[in-house]
């Protein structure tokens, strides 16, 4: 049987890159797939494909900043498939870098605003709901959430403190039946990190490839191998944990 087969899973960020390919991987396993983001054409597009390929699917527009948005996402899963069990919280942004007295006030906020309270608003609604029969939460934070970022202190602060909110959730929710896990991806090939709104430039590229022992960039469906495996009954025993997947970065 298909790892997530009768499971409903929620993907924030799911238009797009490491939340995209986790959204098709989920249905290609047999989950009912919410893709959820604030880019409306792009999710549309993913729910398109996971149809295709004959799974069930819908786009959720969201704005991860907004409380109501992140309680309409929940209400509109259980109206829409009647359960909850599996919650990617991997909406994200990144900025191009500068030294931490640069960074300015606005982008400290935005970073947090999204990359952290953006987890903790979904993850209120979603708890309330999966405390009643169990479930799966998974986090994406970053390598990046376990070192130092040179040029990206809001960014490395936002996601140490997804890990710090993993974890404490964690330690709250087992008892319940509830595993919630951090993913920390390393360097991937995502419209975050290629092309001229990414953020990245080539010297920071060539900097990642070369401190990966692979020596080069991951795939996104790489990162989606470990969400699934997050996601389903196979790693029944994995909570509180950081699950590392950098090609050797941080080795
Ligand atoms: N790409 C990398 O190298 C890398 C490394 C470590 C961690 N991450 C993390 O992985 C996650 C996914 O990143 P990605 O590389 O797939 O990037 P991406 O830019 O391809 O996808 C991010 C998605 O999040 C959506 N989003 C952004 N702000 C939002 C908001 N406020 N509300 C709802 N949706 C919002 C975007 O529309 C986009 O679809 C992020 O949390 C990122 O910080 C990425």
């Amino acid at each position: 049987m298909a790892a997530l087969q009768g499971k409903v899973a929620v993907v924030t960020g799911g238009a797009s890159g490491i939340g995209r390919a986790s959204a098709l991987l989920f249905a290609r396993n047999g989950a009912k797939v919410v893709v959820a983001d604030m880019s409306e054409v792009a999710g549309a597009e993913v729910v398109r494909e996971i149809e295709q390929a004959g799974g069930t699917a819908f786009m959720q527009t969201l704005d991860v900043r907004s409380d109501e948005n992140c309680a309409a996402l929940v209400a509109a899963t259980l109206a829409r498939f009647g359960q909850l069990d599996i919650a990617f919280n991997n909406a994200g942004i990144f900025a191009a870098p500068t030294l931490t007295e640069d960074q300015g006030l606005a982008l400290w906020q935005r970073m947090l605003d999204v990359n952290l309270t953006g987890v903790f608003n979904c993850m209120v609604h979603e708890l309330r709901v999966m405390k009643e029969r169990g479930g799966s939460i998974i986090n994406t934070a970053s390598i990046a959430g376990i070192q130092g970022a040179y040029g990206a202190a809001a960014y490395s602060a936002s996601k140490h403190g997804v890990i710090g909110l993993t974890r404490s959730a964690a330690l709250e929710y087992g008892k319940y039946g509830v595993r919630i896990n951090a993913l920390c991806p390393g360097l991937i090939e995502t419209p975050m990190t290629v092309g001229p709104d990414s953020g990245f430039n080539d010297k920071m590229i060539n900097a990642g490839v070369k401190g990966s022992a692979l020596r080069r960039q991951g795939r996104p469906e790489e990162m989606a191998e470990m969400v699934l495996w997050l996601a389903s009954d196979k790693s029944s025993y994995a909570n509180g944990g950081q699950f590392v997947v950098d090609g050797g970065t941080t080795a």
